[in-house]
């Protein structure tokens, strides 16, 4: 009897060293298990004398019920301790910025491109389109540029297989337009051009809008209307200023350079003119009854210049720093 309060004092001490659950269990066993040393204890009873045996078992029972609660206060404790753990192991911190989610913007030459678009819509064009895969014919010999001529050489061109090429510029587009409607025609025809030439103004992919319209009486002085109309709004700037610069295109007579100055200097847009007999005759057009202009502008130019960028490949690297000033 005189050990057992050492026990207990033994017990309570090994409780509380105990680290986990099982660890608790095992500690449990040892004590009040079915072979534990205070179960033991208890056996011992009966070979006391019998006037001590009540004595005795209440003290055994004390010291029982002690351990039982000083366990159930450890397995408290311990599965708060596992709580807590968990919860600083899960944490989250509420207060830091969440993912959220990225806004995509247009690229700066489809917003170009939209926009010019719905400027010409507003006065009527319709928009057409054609393949940027071309056959010679569509690309050079219908717009009265025939093999062997110069103007061929100037157009530095890339051929695929099959006797194919990519298309130099949107003209084709009026080509195969007009053999499909009758006029009035009063189209623009946007799309991606591909020339051998690569610098800081010159991409060997980049977009020309074509401009067609071809009626009884459309004139030179129709064709500088429009265009100088469309640049205004384009450019939304009171200080622009427009001029048709004298030029040769085999598909165009007479011919013109279109350029654009903000006040000092001048800037090349595209080329323009009256489309030429020879070019309506092979779409079947009667070039007696009807006349009309054409018109071919960069569109990376007029990004550019509405942008002010200086660096027409800043385009097409896909610099997300370049392309988000754009959102
Ligand atoms: N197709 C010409 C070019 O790419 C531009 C142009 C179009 C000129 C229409 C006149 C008329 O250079």
């Amino acid at each position: 009897m005189e050990s057992l309060d050492q026990l207990v004092q033994e017990a309570l001490e090994e409780f509380r060293r105990v680290k986990d659950p099982d660890s608790l269990e095992r500690a449990k066993a040892r004590y009040l298990g079915r072979a534990g040393i205070l179960t033991g204890l208890l056996k011992t009873l009966g070979r006391l004398p019998p006037e001590e045996r009540p004595v005795a078992g209440a003290r055994i029972n004390q010291a029982k019920q002690r351990l039982e609660e000083a366990l159930a206060r450890t397995r408290e404790a311990l599965a708060w301790r596992t709580l807590e753990e968990r919860l600083a192991s899960e944490a989250l911190d509420v207060s830091l910025p969440g993912r959220g989610q990225g806004v995509g913007g247009l690229h700066p030459v489809t917003r170009t491109l939209a926009r010019i678009e719905a400027l010409f819509a507003s006065i009527g064009f319709e928009i057409a389109s054609g393949p940027e895969i071309e056959t010679d014919y569509y690309n050079f010999t219908a717009l009265n540029i025939p093999e062997g001529h110069p103007a061929r050489a100037m157009h530095d061109t890339f051929y695929v297989e099959g006797g194919l090429l990519l298309r130099t510029h949107t003209s084709p587009i009026q080509i195969r337009y007009m053999e499909r409607h009758t006029p009035p025609v009063k189209i623009i025809a946007p799309g991606k051009v591909y020339r051998v030439d690569s610098d800081a103004t010159h991409s060997p992919m980049f977009h020309q809008v074509e401009g067609l319209w071809i009626d009884r009486h459309i004139t030179f002085a129709d064709l500088k209307g429009v265009v100088a109309d469309f640049l205004a709004r384009f450019f939304e700037r009171d200080t622009l200023r427009i001029r048709f610069r004298p030029s040769f295109f085999p598909f165009t007579e007479p011919s013109a350079e279109i350029d654009m100055s903000f006040g000092e200097g001048w800037l090349e847009l595209g080329g323009c003119g009256m489309v030429h007999p020879n070019v309506l005759k092979f779409v079947d057009i009667d070039a007696e009854r009807y006349q009309g202009f054409a018109f071919g502008l960069g569109v990376e130019r007029l990004a550019m210049l509405r942008y002010g960028v200086n660096d027409i490949r800043a385009f097409f690297e896909n610099d997300m720093r370049f392309l988000k000033q754009f959102n």
